[in-house]
């Protein structure tokens, strides 16, 4: 017969229920590996006096649809419904558009520097590094024009990838100019891809129509040569977008972040405007190497209803980012949920004391359950990884003592009273 605790009476078929398509549950250590890197973000980020913003999950519709008809993001991939009340509302498929939503909404002052980490929503093909819920760190600042906001901005995103040890991650840097200089730009674009449709494959032929940079950004084979030869932004700029670009370069030189010029770099969302940038993990295959992107996007205010303020940020993809650490073998997830476990063979109630004084003080403790054997709970204190046991019988009880035993080095044990409990385990957690 089984032991051991019943089985849950909520299972009550042969059928297990399982995330949904898309979607997975982070256990921990991973768990904790992700917290730790969100913190290192918000250290980073809070050296430069980035404040956080939380946005809502889910929006009005239109709010996102101002990243762009054309793109996938907005045609194929929304998560968009009614609502009980007859509105229609969507699941943010990233956070650009709240938080510019809610500067408009809120009008704090200038420069508005955010930071934000939180879940999007879009309806992709699944992946290894591709999901329909993931995380994304990220910053927007509202406000100023100057490159050296771009320059700040994207240091930040280098200086993070750094912070976590990751070595082979490249940026790529590129211009789409002024609004009018893109206008241009797409126009050149449709000419050339139109001169030669017949050449396309068929998705892009229909992309063309709506949006001609889209173009640029498709994988398949059939479009590589027209791609290829098309006119380039960078030949498009306006001597004003130039002089800002140079701008956002040099200031990247004086701070030695390295970066590649990249002008087919168009990303996936249509709002942006002057410099665009990516991160790429080289580490990583290159379907899912886009670690985090970002840009100028300094018309979005503006369509959300504020005065035409300019903006620039970047997203960074956690569920990514984390691939890339393991794939470098850096940013491990921590080893030990506590620090210390408590092996009470008295019976139990000597734990219930001894963990709530060690969790007061700060340390963390953990114990057994069910009145196990000796042997039972120093199984599970070495499964808890814990650095240290304090150990308890009837013959520490009756002198007010406890043993504290080193369970992963070679410092052995020693008796102690119970006074000089919490000291002896700060000493040797040091
Ligand atoms: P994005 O390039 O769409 O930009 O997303 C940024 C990053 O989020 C990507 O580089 C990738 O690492 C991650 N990501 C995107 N989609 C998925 C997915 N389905 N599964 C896993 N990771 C994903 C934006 O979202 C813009 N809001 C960035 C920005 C901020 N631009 C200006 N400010």
């Amino acid at each position: 017969m089984r032991s051991g605790p019943p089985v849950a009476s909520y299972i009550v078929s042969d059928h297990v229920f399982r995330a949904p398509k898309g979607t997975r549950d982070i256990l921990w250590p991973d768990s904790a590996r992700w917290r730790n890197l969100v913190e290192v973000f918000s250290e980073v980020v809070g050296s430069a006096g980035y404040l956080e913003v939380i946005p809502p999950m889910f929006e009005h519709v239109e709010v996102f649809q101002r990243l762009g008809e054309a793109t996938d993001v907005v045609r194929k991939e929304m998560y968009s419904f009614e609502d009980k009340g007859g509105r229609t509302i969507a699941l943010r498929p990233e956070q650009t558009a709240s938080v510019v939503r809610a500067f408009a909404e809120h009008r704090p002052a200038l420069p508005y520097k955010a930071w934000y980490a939180g879940p999007n929503f879009r309806y992709e093909r699944a992946q290894k590094g591709r999901f329909r819920q993931f995380e994304q760190v990220g910053v927007e600042v509202l406000g100023p024009t100057d490159p050296h906001l771009d320059a700040e901005v994207i240091a930040l995103g280098w200086r993070f990838y750094e912070r976590l040890g990751l070595r082979r991650v490249t940026l790529l840097v590129n211009s789409l100019g002024s609004a009018e200089d893109r206008v241009r730009y797409v126009e050149a674009l449709r000419t050339h891809f139109t001169v030669d449709q017949d050449a396309l494959s068929e998705e892009s032929r229909v992309t063309l129509e709506a949006n001609p940079l889209r173009v640029l950004d498709s994988q398949r084979e059939a479009d590589a040569p027209l791609i290829a030869a098309a006119p380039r932004m960078l030949d498009h700029l306006s001597a004003d977008a130039e002089a800002h670009f140079a701008g956002v370069t040099e200031a990247l030189d004086a701070i030695e972040v390295p970066y590649t010029i990249s002008p087919r770099l168009v990303r996936g969302l249509d709002y942006y405007v002057r410099t665009t940038f990516e991160f790429a993990a080289e580490a990583l295959d290159a379907a899912q190497n886009a670690v985090g992107g970002g840009g100028r996007y300094d018309g979005l205010a503006a369509d959300l209803g504020a005065p035409e303020t300019p903006g620039v940020g970047f997203a960074l993809g956690v569920d990514r980012t984390l691939l890339a650490c393991d794939a470098e073998g850096v940013f491990d997830a921590p080893a030990a949920a506590v620090d210390v476990f408590v092996v009470d063979v008295t019976g139990g109630d000597e734990a219930v004391v001894l963990t709530d004084l060690i969790r007061v003080d700060g340390l963390r403790a953990d114990r057994a359950w069910d009145g196990r054997s000796m042997k039972a709970q120093m199984k599970a204190a070495d499964r808890s990884a814990a650095a240290l046991a304090v150990i308890v019988g009837e013959d520490e009880k009756a002198a007010g003592t406890v043993i504290v035993r080193d369970l992963r080095g070679d410092s052995g044990q020693e008796t102690v009273t119970r006074d000089q409990m919490i000291q002896t385990l700060r000493t040797r957690l040091r």
